[in-house]
């Protein structure tokens, strides 16, 4: 897989990896999306606009979220299945872009695979992007989790999270984000051979180094951090992947964040992207369990995309 092209910090309202966001837009955002949860922040900010929804691969959370978030900012939403655009028959993914920039005031799109698809949609100057997940990364997964760590704590600074599972596009949107922080944890526990991208963690290593946070990976289930607020996990099998190795599950066996896990730190919440597959990321008692944020953490990520809709249009030039 190619790394993302390098560009400048986001300026336009385009939200394409956390990575081109600094870190007082991801404040604002995460305040904001806060603040929506609260109901602190009332009103139908986006009255008027239309936003398109684009999903080429399946999704429960994130198209409703947005579809939601948009309606609830008093937005209105065209949306589009995998078959629906004449991409399909060959016309070219900048002259889709040219056309919906000139009908539509958002594209929230989840592409079939790379990111690269999702800069093309935003080589246009008058409509921002919103990546909506790729293969490469989960920006707004990322962003309404720390909407989840915020509200369960009282802030993001400080928050240590052990993140069990795969380096998959969730894995590096938390990674491009959570280290920014002040004072943060991230101690990835992947699977052999299916960690963070390098690049990914270059460049999340380098924004620990400038906030002194900590961000370590590592494939031996038995190298756990002292302690941890948030034990998080995602499926096995992330949304439009496949694992080239038929005996992938044998190497991931040992990445299930079980009750024994868990216990291990007391005081730590348990938060997982879903989808879930219970028996094999997690269990049903861990998931279901007193301690699971996760479907919190579900209905936060309409409060983020609250967040992330209100920013990207306001930053409209
Ligand atoms: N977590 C997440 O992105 O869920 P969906 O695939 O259902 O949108």
């Amino acid at each position: 897989m190619a790394a993302p092209s390098s560009v400048p910090v986001a300026q336009r309202g385009d939200l394409i990896s956390l990575a081109d966001l600094d870190l007082g837009q991801i404040r604002e955002i995460v305040r904001n999306g806060v603040a929506f949860a609260r109901g602190e922040r009332t009103g139908e900010p986006l009255a008027g606009a239309v936003i398109g929804i684009y999903f080429r691969k399946t999704s429960t959370r994130t198209r409703t979220a947005f579809s939601a978030a948009a309606l609830r900012l008093g937005a209105r939403t065209v949306s589009y299945g995998p078959d629906d655009l004449q991409t399909n028959t060959g016309e070219t993914i900048e002259d889709t872009a040219q056309v919906l920039s000139r009908m539509l005031d958002g594209l929230v799109c989840r592409t079939a695979g790379s990111t690269e698809e999702l800069r093309a949609l935003a080589a246009q100057p008058r409509m921002p992007v919103i990546n909506a997940m790729s293969a490469h990364e989960h920006p707004t997964q990322a962003l309404s989790d720390l909407v989840t760590i915020e509200r369960q704590f009282g802030g993001v600074d400080g928050a240590r999270v052990l993140y069990v599972g795969e380096g998959n596009s969730t894995a590096a949107a938390l990674a491009l984000s959570l280290p920014r922080f002040e004072g943060t944890e991230l101690h990835l526990l992947t699977p052999p051979g299916y960690g963070l991208q390098p690049h990914v963690r270059a460049q999340a290593e380098s924004f620990a180094a400038g906030s002194g946070s900590v961000l370590r990976e590592s494939h031996d289930v038995a190298d756990l951090p002292a302690g941890a607020d948030v034990v998080y996990t995602t499926r096995w099998q992330t949304t439009g992947t496949t694992k080239a190795d038929p005996d992938w599950r044998a190497v991931f066996e040992p990445f299930r964040v079980d009750e024994a896990l868990l216990d291990r730190y007391p005081e730590a919440r348990f938060m997982h992207d879903l989808p879930a597959h219970r028996g094999e990321e997690t269990t049903a008692a861990v998931l279901d369990g007193p301690r699971s944020i996760a479907f919190d953490q579900a209905e936060n990520k309409m409060y983020g995309a609250m967040a992330v809709l209100e920013w990207a249009l306001r930053s409209r030039t």
